[in-house]
């Protein structure tokens, strides 16, 4: 049976992405610190309470049993935090990940998957975004996921290391059997932000209606996590069936309009969603979605879960359990 690493299963989508490799037949372990996670997201005896900062521990860790992949979600995400406090996300995201990369290279783990990000294009010059768009990082978050797309590159080169970096656009939705979902603080993203404005009726404030967007909102490309985590077995199954180290974006390459998202929320749950519209956010693209035909027609992959309707119901489902 393989052995997968995954940093930040007590997350969201790691969370999400270690039932669905457990419900592919592998062995997880987990590394989280809790720093922002959830100590019942994970079984306790897969978890080891461990800061990727610290590569001993991490080393003991890919020791314990011989691990044949990693997947590396710990991470801070959020956007604005990253503006406020660069340090903190140079040093959690750059200096975290070097960390855990000097440990796999010290216990001779080969084959990484790497949680990147649509922020690494910033405002995009064409759409839907292929892969082979430069970078353009608009925010400290985006510019460390950039930081570490080119880190991985140079271990490849250096030490043989092989890399997929999935480059997600909006993960959204849980777990259809509500096993798992998405609980972040500080929350940033849309749906939760609608939910809880319903749940206590203060209003959600969204940001810009005077885009060149059929509706005046800005449109996203919403991917459901279980579609997500699916992508993540297709890269970890490519790099073990030795697959060269390649990027990927991880979208449907259909956009919703926040209007839209709004008004599937309340359709799903059946009560009006208290909101106000604030001016755009500064470096907010009108348009993000992804071109993601290389996962589509190389790792096979098909997204199933990602209808709006869908994503907005499995995450209600969680939300209210
Ligand atoms: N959520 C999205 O829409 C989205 C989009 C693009 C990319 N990503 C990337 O996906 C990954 C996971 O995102 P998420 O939404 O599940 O985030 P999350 O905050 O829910 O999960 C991150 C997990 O990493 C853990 N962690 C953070 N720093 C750590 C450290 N130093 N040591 C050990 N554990 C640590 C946290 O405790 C948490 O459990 C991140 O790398 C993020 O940048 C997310």
């Amino acid at each position: 049976m393989k052995r997968i690493l995954v940093t930040g299963g007590a997350g969201y989508i790691g969370s999400h992405t270690t039932l669905e490799l457990l419900d592919a037949g592998y062995d997880v372990v987990v590394v989280d610190n809790l720093s922002r996670g959830h100590r019942s997201a994970v079984e306790p005896a897969r978890l080891r309470e461990v800061d990727i900062l610290d590569t001993p521990s991490l080393v003991r860790v890919m020791q314990e049993k011989p691990v044949d992949a990693v997947i590396h979600f710990a991470a801070y995400i959020a956007v604005g935090e990253s503006m406020q406090n660069p340090g903190l996300y140079f040093r959690n995201n750059v200096s975290g990940s070097i960390s855990l990369l000097t440990a796999m290279q010290e216990a001779g783990v080969r084959n990484i998957v790497f949680s990147s990000t649509a922020a690494v294009y910033g405002m995009p010059t064409v759409v839907p975004i292929p892969e082979t768009l430069p970078y353009a990082p608009l925010s400290v978050y985006g510019e460390t996921k950039v930081m570490i797309e080119k880190v991985l590159a140079w271990f490849g080169q250096t030490h043989g290391l092989r890399s997929v970096c999935l480059r997600y656009f909006n993960a959204s939705g849980a777990d259809p059997a509500a096993r798992t979902g998405e609980d972040h603080e500080p929350e940033t993203h849309l749906i939760p932000l609608l939910f809880r404005a319903i749940e206590t009726g203060k209003p959600a404030t969204l940001f810009g209606q005077d885009y060149p967007t059929p509706d005046g909102s800005c449109i996203r490309d919403y991917i459901h996590v279980s579609d997500l985590a699916r992508a993540h077995i297709g890269a970890v199954e490519w790099l073990l069936k030795g697959g060269e180290s390649r990027h990927f974006n991880v979208g449907t390459g259909a956009g919703y309009s926040v209007r839209e998202v709004v008004d599937a929320v309340a359709r799903v749950v059946g009560k009006p969603v208290p909101h106000t519209w604030g001016p755009r956010r500064e470096g907010d693209p009108a348009l993000l979605v992804a071109d993601s035909s290389s996962l589509r027609n190389e790792l096979g992959w098909v997204p199933q879960d990602s209808a709006l309707d869908r994503i907005v119901e499995t995450a209600w489902r969680w939300y209210h359990r």
